[in-house]
């Protein structure tokens, strides 16, 4: 039975919320340079060509790189607590004929327009404190749709995790709104990191606890099945796994142990209950097996398949605890940079006699990304941005790690580029990079098989914004 009284759990709890408090406000000046990849935009930017600054695009290549992330964090003197509160802005990176354009839009939320109202950021959110004007009558209602975007049924679908996907014009990016894919689902949770199938078919979930909703979608985005199921632990969640056959649910020892506003203070690290994998059969989603392992966080796995034997193999940027989750994002929108764990690339195998082991890469890395035709099926490389510097919170590299031979192909960038998410694209990589000196992000094309050589083309747009988190390449 599908609980939807525990999934929506957090939208009665921030209804009912009412002690709302001043909140801190945003921070003095004094800001390190890199404090311009989390700086505010306050309109949308309009289209424009890109200006090439070397190289030359791949004939074949022909499509938009669409990326969501936060792009506004104060107003009015105030501002959010936390990176991951800030409005999400959809920007559209088009590839054609040789040369590149960009345009991009804040997606039009109940957050944004409740925020812009009260010219201050009221509304709560991961860990921002709800101030004087917030109205929040549903999870949807804090919902920044911020961190990712897909393409679906030849809409774009931007994404949050604790509330609905919200529909967006794949042209125009004008919002269209909340997706509801079936009446008594309105306002269900949809994570930002749904796995898609080589053939397109969308698996995802939404988090609820001890109870996750685990949705089902074709191609076009339309609702195939859905379901909830029970979870070993109320584990945080912003991503998960799965192979051709299972889906892989990596529960952390951030459990949610109470309800309160913001929701991050829900939140306690438990590493005495060490980490719990859960492996459910897509066909049958009663068919479970847990496997143990040691205390790990971590925001993002790579894409799982299975080996012969069985065992099921997948790779994740892990830290040892929730530090940069709890703290460090959150000191960043005030420029403090805080000393946490770096994540770190490692590959988890879980076999079929119930065993469970880790192997590290011994790099640090985030944002992993592989080949989108070989989701669920075996690889042996992961994209991945990295070269985190001592006293800086962002990274400066872009690196394709082999797990066969044990060697990164990477680029850095340098101190004064702060760099984003690349995405697999056949043999290309195609991501962005803010640029310090020249006060404007850039695109880069890189070819997948020779990173270190530097990108193939690059442009500048003439606009700097900040960092984006997640992304996915439309074809033309
Ligand atoms: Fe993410």
């Amino acid at each position: 039975m599908i609980d939807r009284r525990q999934l929506l759990g957090q939208s009665a709890l921030l209804a009912a919320a009412a002690a709302i408090s001043g909140g801190a406000q945003a921070a003095a000046p004094a800001r390190p340079d890199w404090f311009a990849g989390v700086g505010d935009l306050t309109q949308d930017v309009a289209p424009q060509a890109l200006a090439r600054l070397h190289g030359r695009a791949p004939a074949d290549l022909a499509g938009t790189l669409y990326r969501n992330g936060p792009a506004r964090f104060r107003q009015g003197g105030t501002a959010v607590g936390h990176w991951f509160d800030g409005d999400g802005m959809i920007r559209a990176w088009k590839i054609a004929d040789g040369k590149a354009e960009l345009r991009a839009r804040f997606v039009d939320t109940v957050k944004r327009r409740t925020d812009t109202a009260a010219g201050a950021m009221v509304q709560p959110g991961f860990k921002t404190q709800a101030r004087p004007g917030a109205l929040v009558g549903s999870a949807d209602d804090t919902n920044a749709a911020n961190t990712s975007v897909i393409v679906a049924g030849g809409q774009l679908l931007a994404l949050w995790e604790a509330g609905s996907a919200y529909a967006l014009d794949a042209d125009t990016l004008a919002t269209k709104g909340p997706v509801t894919f079936r009446p008594d689902l309105a306002g269900m949770p949809f994570l930002a990191h749904p796995r898609i199938e080589p053939d397109g078919r969308i698996w995802n979930l939404g988090m609820g606890g001890k109870m996750a909703f685990v949705w089902r979608l074709s191609k076009a985005g339309v609702l195939e099945a859905g379901q909830s199921i029970p979870l070993p632990m109320a584990s945080y969640a912003h991503d998960f796994t799965a192979t051709a056959r299972h889906l892989v649910i990596v529960l952390q020892p951030w459990i949610k142990e109470r309800n309160v506003l913001p929701f991050a203070h829900s939140l306690a690290w438990r590493p005495e209950l060490g980490t719990k994998v859960l492996v459910i059969d897509k066909d049958d989603l009663s068919k479970r097996r847990v496997f143990e392992l040691p205390p790990l966080f971590f925001f993002h796995l790579g894409d799982a398949w299975e080996e012969t034997d069985g065992t099921i193999c997948f790779d994740g940027c892990f830290d040892n605890d929730p530090g940069f989750a709890s703290d460090g994002a959150s000191a960043l929108i005030e420029g403090r940079y805080l000393r946490t764990e770096r994540p770190a690339l490692r590959m988890v195998s879980l076999r079929p006699d119930g065993r469970a082991s880790l192997d590290d890469a011994g790099i640090t890395a985030e944002f992993p990304r592989s080949d989108p035709s070989l989701a669920g099926l075996r690889r042996t490389r992961t994209v991945h941005v990295g070269g985190y510097g001592a006293g800086r919170p962002f990274a400066r590299s872009i690196g394709t790690w082999d797990w066969q031979t044990g060697k990164d192909d990477a680029h850095d960038f340098g101190s004064r580029q702060l760099v984003e998410e690349f995405v697999p694209v056949g043999r290309w990589l195609i991501g962005t990079t803010l640029n310090l000196d020249a006060g404007a992000t850039e695109l880069h094309v890189m070819d997948s098989r020779r990173v270190a050589d530097g990108p193939v083309v690059s442009w500048r747009s003439n606009v700097a914004m900040p960092l984006s988190f997640h992304g996915n390449w439309l074809a033309a």
